[in-house]
Parts: C-alpha cells; sequence; structure tokens
C-alpha cells in the first residue's frame, strides 16, 4: 500500500525528463498514473512499462498541447481510460533561449502556447474531473525568480505567469480541499538541458557552481518534492512556490 493508492494521478509531458521522474515515484506510491506525451508515444510507453515493472499501474495518452483545443482533446484520451482525478501534474513545457533582440513573434507565442496557456485550458475544461481534496501540481522555474540567465527571458516570463496561476487557483479551489503549488527546479539532467549541460566541456560544471549544493539536479529530485505535495501529509500547504533548485537562488 502506497501513500496515493487509489489515487488517480495525470502527469503532463511524463514521456521524458522530469515528468518521467514524477510519473514513476507517483506510480510507487500507489497512483494510477496517465502518462502524458505530445510526440513520442514510444517513450511515453517505456514510462509505462516502468511504472508496471515497479509494480504500480499507469495508461498512455498523446495530445499535442501546441495545438488549439488541445486540453479538450487531452481530456477526450484522458476520460477514456479513468473517470476521475486526483492529482494533476503540469509539467509539459519547452525552452527559449532566443533573447529579445533576436527572438521572433512564433517563438514566444510558442513558448506561451506550451507553457501557459496548456495549463490554463487544462484546468479550464479539468477541474470538474479534479475530486474534492486533490491536488494540482504545476512545474515552474528557478528562472521565474533570477535573472541569472536573461537570453531564456520569454521562457521564464512563462513561468512567472504559471506561478500567479497556481496563486489564484489556490483560492479558487481551496473551498473543495484542493492545493495548487508550484515546484521550481534548478538546472536538471534532461535532453531539455543537453546542449547547456552537455554542448560545451565546461557546461556541466558552470551549471553546478550555480547551486549552492555544487550539482546538478535529476529527475528524481523534482519528483520527491511534487511526492509530497501530492500526499496527504501537505494537505495545508497551498498557493506556495517550492524551491526545488538546489539552492541555486541563495
Ligand atoms: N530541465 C531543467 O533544467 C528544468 C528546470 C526548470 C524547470 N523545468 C521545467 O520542467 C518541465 C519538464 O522539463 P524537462 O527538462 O523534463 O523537459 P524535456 O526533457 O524536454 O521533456 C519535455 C516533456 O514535455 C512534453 N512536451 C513538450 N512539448 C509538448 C507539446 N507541444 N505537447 C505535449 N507535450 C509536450 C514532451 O513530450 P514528448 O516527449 O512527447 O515530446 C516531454 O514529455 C518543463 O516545464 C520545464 O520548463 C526544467
Amino acid at each position: 500500500m502506497g501513500v496515493l493508492t487509489g489515487r488517480t494521478a495525470l502527469v503532463t509531458g511524463a514521456s521524458r525528463g522530469i515528468g518521467r521522474g514524477i510519473a514513476e515515484r507517483l506510480g510507487r506510491d500507489g497512483a494510477r498514473v496517465a502518462v502524458h506525451y505530445g510526440r513520442n508515444e514510444a517513450a511515453a510507453k517505456e514510462t509505462v512499462t516502468a511504472i508496471e515493472a515497479a509494480g504500480g499501474s499507469a495508461f498512455a495518452i498523446g495530445a499535442d498541447l501546441a495545438a488549439p483545443g488541445a486540453a479538450e482533446a487531452l481530456w477526450e484520451e484522458f476520460d477514456r481510460h479513468a473517470d476521475g482525478l486526483d492529482v494533476l501534474v503540469n509539467n509539459a513545457g519547452i525552452g527559449s533561449t532566443r533573447p529579445i533582440g533576436e527572438i521572433e513573434e512564433a517563438d514566444y507565442d510558442a513558448v506561451f502556447t506550451v507553457n501557459v496557456k496548456a495549463p490554463f485550458f487544462i484546468l479550464k475544461h479539468g477541474m470538474g474531473r479534479l475530486r474534492d481534496g486533490g491536488r494540482v501540481i504545476n512545474i515552474s522555474s528557478g528562472l521565474a525568480r533570477t535573472a541569472v540567465m536573461p537570453g531564456n527571458m520569454a521562457y521564464s516570463m512563462t513561468k512567472g505567469a504559471l506561478d500567479v496561476f497556481t496563486r489564484d487557483l489556490s483560492k479558487i479551489l481551496g473551498a473543495r480541499g484542493i492545493t495548487v503549488n508550484s515546484v521550481a527546479p534548478g538546472i536538471i539532467d534532461t535532453d531539455n538541458t543537453a546542449e547547456l549541460l552537455h554542448g560545451s566541456p565546461d557546461g556541466w560544471a558552470g551549471a553546478a557552481a550555480l547551486s549552492a549544493l555544487g550539482g546538478v539536479g535529476a529527475p528524481a529530485e523534482v519528483a520527491d518534492v511534487v511526492a509530497f505535495l501530492a500526499s496527504h501529509e501537505s494537505r495545508w500547504v497551498t498557493g506556495s512556490w517550492v524551491d526545488a533548485t538546489g539552492g541555486s537562488l541563495t
């Protein structure tokens, strides 16, 4: 029996990286996990297989969060497998590394569509599916609170918007006992950061030097924080921004 036995969780962007780490952790905690993906169905199925191999239960659902009507498409897929939800993790996201002098409107629109518009409409259409006492966890970023990478400004702005969403949504869903929190990772070793960490000989060391703990995080380090916020133990924590940057903001 895990702390989430009998619960259903949906993790967006769970085919790879941090989302996969979160899905596997919630699966180990006993939740039945909806493993959402955009394009990588095969990778999502690997996440499902890993959860099942650890004794858990999971299913994959696909929806391109950059497409119009994405949230409705996601819930339509979800409804084929489950009849309600206890934990929603808005994790899917893309980066933007083009500075303000170079970025095109299409790049700006793309990062805001996936990182802000998608979670907003997933909640608009999904609030009714969330059971009372449930959990919403939005994956933000330390970059919402530090200007250490101003070239990523459009991306950082999306996470600032997501944090406002967290704050205000906590007031709307609080009456139903549903908590809403942001978790902000620092630099985590995933496909998203492959160029930064592995694209130059000193990339890893430079990233590690930003952290008070002197390292680069792994998806499991974020997943453990999410697991706490998904659990009963976090019931009095809502509207908050949880720093999971390894001390990169100190
Ligand atoms: N890595 C870091 O250092 C770091 C730091 C702070 C915050 N974060 C945040 O953590 C979250 C996960 O990042 P990550 O590093 O794990 O990223 P990642 O390895 O690049 O994985 C991104 C995930 O999001 C999904 N996704 C991307 N675009 C999508 C779309 N249009 N429609 C549906 N799904 C889409 C991908 O699905 P497919 O596989 O199907 O493409 C994949 O599962 C993001 O919100 C990111 O901003 C990451």
